[in-house]
């Protein structure tokens, strides 16, 4: 069998160090899937939103050169001034790149496209896998020190990875708690989660042995198509519990939305896929629950 690191594009540094556990009250929440168009920023987005919405304090941190989830936002090019670019290769403090959003307790880190060319640079710094973790531990300890009131609070940190396994990546699934999969109900649709699986197996035995996969969401679901069906019989016979009972419809006011830089939730809070992406946000909470607890 080939060596599954030759697959998961950069080589695992083995010695930077591990990291120390995280405390609970933040969960760091890695959004990725390697294919291209699966719903990773949508669900970042909307996902956030609804969290945000049920009184979750969220960030979400935009770490796809393609700035999706930052324009999606409403981020005008123009005002990403700090970007995770920033954070990632002058370690500019996490703090001043947050910026707020329209949606009360969503903020966001946004991207720009200096972003594609950060893999190359921070693969000559230290600690090149644990550059985000790194800024994020520092934010969340910061935070914590400070007075009640002017404290942030996160609950939810959700990075919305690019669609590649990339040191970009790599550097999301060093920082995360968990992975959250998207998976589009299409014919392929498996084909490449078992490379993801086996990177987030890599990761977790060499830079992050606390990461898990949260959980896998079926998107784009479309009910007058047989192979939707059959995706997601093949899915959860697969993964079993680990496939969110929530699956998003193939919905036109979810595709619409971006192009008004707003969360569907704002756009139409009641196309089938808002909805979808509420009961989405109240299953990740109630699994979230059960882990905080124990
Ligand atoms: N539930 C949905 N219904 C209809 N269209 C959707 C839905 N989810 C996502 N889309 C559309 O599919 C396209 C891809 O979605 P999205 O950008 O979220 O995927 P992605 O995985 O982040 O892509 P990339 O890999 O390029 O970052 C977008 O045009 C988006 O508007
Ligand atoms: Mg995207």
């Amino acid at each position: 069998m080939s060596d599954p690191r030759a697959s998961a594009g950069p080589r695992m540094p083995a010695n930077e160090g591990m990291p120390a556990q995280r405390e609970k009250a933040c969960r760091v929440i890695v959004i990725a899937n390697q294919k291209g168009g699966v719903g990773k920023t949508t669900t970042a987005i909307n996902l956030g939103t609804a969290l945000a919405a049920v009184g979750e304090e969220v960030l979400l941190v935009d770490l796809d050169p393609q700035g999706n989830a930052s324009t999606g936002l409403g981020i005008p090019v123009a005002e990403r001034g700090v970007s995770t670019y920033d954070v990632l290769t002058e370690a500019v403090p996490l703090a001043r790149a947050i910026v707020p959003t329209a949606i009360p307790k969503l903020s966001v880190v946004p991207s720009t496209v200096d972003l594609s060319g950060a893999e190359l640079e921070i693969a000559a710094l230290p600690r090149r896998s644990y550059r985000l973790r790194d800024a994020l531990d520092g934010f969340l300890a910061e935070d914590r020190r400070r007075e009640k009131a002017e404290r942030r609070g996160l609950t939810y940190v959700l990075i919305d990875c690019p669609p590649s396994l990339n040191l970009l990546t790599i550097n999301a699934m060093a920082a995360g708690d968990a992975v959250l999969v998207p998976l589009q109900c299409e014919f392929f649709a498996l084909e490449g989660l078992s490379q993801l699986l086996r990177t987030v197996e890599l990761v977790r035995g060499t830079l992050n042995p606390a990461l898990e996969i949260q959980g896998v969401v079926l998107t784009m679901f479309d009910k007058r198509n047989k192979l939707s069906d059959l995706v997601a019989a093949d899915v959860r016979a697969f993964l079993g519990e680990k496939v969110y009972r929530t699956v998003i419809p193939r919905n036109v006011r979810v595709s619409e939305a971006p192009s008004y830089g707003k969360p569907a939730l704002l756009y139409d809070h009641r196309c089938a896929g808002s909805e979808a992406y509420i009961r989405l946000a109240s299953e990740m909470i109630q699994r979230e629950r059960a882990v905080r607890a124990a």
